[in-house]
């Protein structure tokens, strides 16, 4: 596996491994923890270093499970975790809280269940509007200082805000989603990013799943699977959305792969700065998709991907949470 540089000197395998729906959110999560394990192990044989995780996946049952699969192997990966989305400052009520108080407490918690004395990439999962965003890395800053954490991430931070952080501390990634259909970030984002030397991470690189084709129908997801009540994924969207996934099968036909592959590949070809994480709890599917790491498109394939149709509805129920 090839590594690649995010901002300030953090080394990792360009493609990482999401932890998220081992424990969270999709059908199946949270019911098989030796089997995510197994994935886990595997990652690591492959090369995979870089695993991301956060304190609202469970909530805590991901970082628990992560840092207990990892024990032993402390030095060999680079682990992401995420604060900012339980208000541990009001009962670990869920909902945002960006204040300095609450960063300290988070990090305490995401450290005792990682089993570890510093994270290497601490993000702030969501931007917190009553807080300044300047006094949420003046703590992180003080956390870098004293070892608990080595790197600061943001996800889903808006170029604005991303200025006033980077002003404060250099951030070293933001993680925001990017895909063949979620494509926002190409126009003020990514650039703003390069400018400021910060890495970036591609977060659903396979759409949820969609852009491997295997989704055709909400039925077949659990009941509590966080994509029924995702519009992209609503009836007559999901539909519209499935020519997305011929044009990607198109290209993956010419190339020998999978449509997940293409995906992924896609993204890799984007910068030698950028480093999706896609997410699964199979074997089968994390070798599938480690496979792209070693797949290169022709500039005709990748203009027929660019070329791809604009999904059909937005990519969360509230869109008020994101890029802000
Ligand atoms: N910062 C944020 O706000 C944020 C938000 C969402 C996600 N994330 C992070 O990003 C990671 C990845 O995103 P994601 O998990 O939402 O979406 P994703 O990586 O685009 O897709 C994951 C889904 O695709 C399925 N899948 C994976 N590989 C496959 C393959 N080769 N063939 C068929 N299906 C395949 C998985 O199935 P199985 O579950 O059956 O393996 C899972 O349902 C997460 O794990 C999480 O760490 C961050």
């Amino acid at each position: 596996m090839k590594t690649i540089t995010l901002g300030s000197g953090l080394d990792v395998s360009r493609l990482g491994l999401g932890c998220m729906g081992m424990s969270a959110f999709y059908t199946g999560s949270g019911q098989d923890d030796a089997g995510a394990t197994t994935t886990l192990h595997r990652a690591l044989e492959l090369g995979v270093t870089f695993f991301d995780t956060a304190e609202m996946y469970g909530p805590y049952t991901n970082e628990e499970l992560l840092g207990r699969a990892l024990r032993g192997r402390r030095d060999d990966v680079v682990i992401a975790t995420k604060f900012g989305t339980i208000r541990h400052t009001a009962g670990d009520a869920m909902g945002l809280d960006g204040s300095p108080e609450n960063v300290r407490l988070s990090v305490e918690g995401s450290l005792r269940r990682l089993g570890t004395d510093y994270i290497d990439l601490y993000y702030q999962h969501r931007m917190d509007p009553s807080v300044p965003v300047e006094d949420t890395m003046g703590a992180l800053a003080g956390l870098v200082q004293e070892g608990k954490i080595r790197h600061i991430g943001l996800s889903e931070a808006a170029p604005d805000t991303i200025r006033r952080a980077n002003a404060v501390h250099q951030v070293t990634a933001l993680q925001t989603e990017y895909s063949l259909w979620s494509r926002d970030p190409e126009r003020e984002i990514l650039p703003l990013v390069r400018e400021l030397g910060i890495g970036f991470v591609p977060y659903s690189p396979l759409g949820r799943g969609f852009l491997t084709g295997s989704i055709r129908s909400v039925d077949q997801l659990d009941e509590s699977d966080f994509r029924r009540n995702n519009p992209r994924f609503a009836g007559e969207n999901l539909q519209a959305n499935i020519r997305i996934v011929e044009q990607v099968d198109e290209v993956a036909r010419q190339v020998g792969a999978t449509a997940g592959q293409v995906a992924l590949a896609w993204l890799l070809a984007q910068g030698d700065d950028v480093s999706p994480i896609p997410g699964t709890k199979q074997v089968r599917y994390l070798e599938e998709n480690v496979a792209a790491d070693a797949l290169s498109l022709t500039s005709d394939q990748l203009a027929a991907l660019d070329a791809v149709a604009a999904p059909v509805g937005d990519r969360y129920e509230d869109m008020s949470s994101v890029n802000r």
